[in-house]
């Protein structure tokens, strides 16, 4: 039989046994709130993603059943740009607002942490930095509503908004958020309503300057590959090729 101090000596590796239990409880539970915070992330990302890509695949859909309805003869179509088109947007003057360093860095840093512009070229991004101007708006204002033509795109400085979409709430968002970009992306219409909870700074740039940035890169890279195509494969090339 065992005595007072084997008992006790039992007593402490239970009590040692379940304070290691407690803290790998305790382990567990911080990663599952981890975890569950990363799938509402994922989620969001889905929803926006379900968002634009739903009704852009329905409006394509319509358009070529409308083309195809209303074309009666082959029509030859040029996606080609010409050496105006590129010249043109090449003399469009962006607006240029100045803003702090830290600004700056807040607005490239929210534009690489959104998933639909992070892939954009730094100069592109660096030219809507130079674009973007101040705005304010007081608490519980609605900024953007679902359904409505978007025209600006936004990213936050200071405050907090909430996104709801047919009443549900969807996430909240704090500085160096991007928030608006999808109807300019992808010429659809608000697909959430984003409101104030507080008052709130925020960058906004237009849809034009914002299109005109995107299409400059698209149309003067497009020019390239033409250009060198154009001048054909060269007698070496043909040769590796065999
Ligand atoms: P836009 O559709 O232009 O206007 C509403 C904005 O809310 C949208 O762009 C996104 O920036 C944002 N938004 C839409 N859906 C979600 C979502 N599921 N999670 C976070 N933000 C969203």
């Amino acid at each position: 039989m065992g005595t007072l101090r084997d008992l006790q000596y039992a007593l402490q590796e239970k009590i040692e046994e379940l304070r290691q239990r407690d803290a790998l409880i305790d382990e567990l539970e911080l990663e599952l709130d981890q975890k569950d915070e990363l799938i509402q992330k994922l989620q969001n990302e889905l929803d926006k993603y379900r968002s634009v890509i739903r009704p852009a695949t329905q409006q394509v859909h319509k358009q070529s059943v409308l083309q195809e309805q209303q074309r009666t003869k082959r029509q030859a179509i040029s996606a080609e740009p010409t050496a105006f088109d590129i010249q043109d947007l090449n003399h469009v003057t962006l607006p240029f607002y100045p803003k702090s360093p830290q600004s700056k860095e807040l607005i490239k840093e929210a534009i690489l942490d959104n998933d639909f512009m992070k892939n954009l070229e730094l100069s592109q991004i660096q030219e809507i930095v130079d674009c973007m101007y101040p705005v304010e708006y007081d608490k519980d204002s609605c900024i953007i509503k679902e359904g409505d033509v978007g025209s600006l795109v936004y990213v936050m400085e200071d405050g907090k908004v909430e996104v709801t979409k047919e009443g549900m709430k969807l996430c909240t968002m704090g500085p160096g958020k991007v928030f608006g970009e999808l109807a300019i992306l992808y010429n659809c219409t608000r697909t959430a309503t984003v409101q104030t909870l507080t008052n709130v700074k925020l960058w906004a740039i237009d849809r034009q300057c914002f299109q005109t940035i995107m299409m400059r890169t698209g149309l003067i890279k497009h020019a390239e590959y033409m250009e060198f195509l154009k001048r054909g494969p060269k007698p070496a090339l043909l040769e590796t090729i065999g």
